[in-house]
């Protein structure tokens, strides 16, 4: 597996190379990123991943700086996944100027559910992922449901953009207790880590409570976040939304997805379920 710092490596390295699938990533990388090399691998060749934190998709007082960078851990996790190529550029490689153009995603999108918490987050993520598709040109890009907003707003960005590249979303890994795999899992305490799994076993309550036939989403959301609450949670919204649309659902929506996110003491954990009304969580 090679391993390049800057853009002109990385375009050496592919020249010739038709079919990449890519794996953006930030790093500190877990089972649930390798799963996404994995799935890569099944759709194109060379697969390439990125190791960037990315400064614009952060907000003020956020956790840019002690987000953990590891990046020799992640290229041994890498290597050992299969990963071909690596491109982890430093913040002058991926802006030598300042990024005054920026990709602003839809407002209805940008300032909905995590967007109305992280102003400006999806604008950087949007940004800096098409720089990184620019700067790799995939043929296909892997995203996980874990963020699925996220993956949302980068599904727009391809369809509005005509950019050539197909978009594979790749299944949430858990931890034993349901927790989703999380880099920022690790700032958790010991004793926040038990409780973090509290989040997920809310969602999949609401979830098994809507195919029971309740109807009342608000009641049931506002429901798990006052459990979670009592439980010394920050809840920062718990919703229940159409999974092909992301926006409330219809008595017509069949796949629906319960979103939430919520602080344990100084981190912020996101989580979500997808679900079908005739077939059990
Ligand atoms: P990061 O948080 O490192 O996540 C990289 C990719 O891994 C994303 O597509 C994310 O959805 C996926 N992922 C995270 N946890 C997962 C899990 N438990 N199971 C499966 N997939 C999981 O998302 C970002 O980085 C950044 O916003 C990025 C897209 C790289 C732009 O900077």
């Amino acid at each position: 597996m090679q391993v390049v710092h800057t853009a002109a490596e990385l375009r050496a390295a592919l020249a010739g190379h038709a079919g990449t699938a890519f794996v953006p990533t930030m790093g500190n990388l877990h089972a649930g990123h390798v799963s996404l090399v994995d799935l890569a691998k099944l759709h194109g060749q060379p697969v390439v991943a990125s190791i960037f934190v990315n400064p614009l998709q952060f907000g003020a007082g956020e956790d840019f700086e002690r987000y953990p960078r590891t990046l020799a851990a992640d290229c041994d996790k890498l290597a050992a996944a299969g990963c071909d190529l690596v491109f982890a550029p430093d913040i002058a490689e991926m802006y030598p100027v300042p990024q005054t153009f920026t990709v602003q995603p839809p407002e209805s999108l940008a300032n909905d559910l995590c967007g109305a918490f992280r102003p400006g987050h999806f604008s950087g993520v949007a940004t800096v992922v098409l720089k990184l598709f620019n700067l790799v040109q995939p043929r296909v890009a892997v995203f996980g449901k874990k963020d699925f907003q996220q993956l949302f707003v980068i599904r727009e960005l391809v369809r509005q953009f005509n950019l050539p590249i197909d978009i594979v979303a790749s299944d949430t890994l858990r931890e034993a207790d349901g927790l989703a795999m999380s880099s920022r899992n690790a700032y958790l305490g010991a004793s926040e880590r038990i409780q973090a799994a509290q989040l997920q076993r809310e969602l999949a309550a609401i979830a098994a409570a809507v195919q029971a036939g309740e109807r009342d989403d608000e009641a049931l959301c506002a429901n798990a976040a006052r459990h979670l609450k009592m439980a010394g949670w920050r809840v920062d919204y718990i919703a229940l939304r159409d999974a092909a649309t992301l926006q409330a659902p219809t008595a017509d929506s069949r796949r629906r997805v319960v979103l939430g996110a919520a602080w344990l003491g100084t981190t912020r954990l996101i989580d979500n379920l997808e679900f079908g009304l005739d077939v059990p969580v």
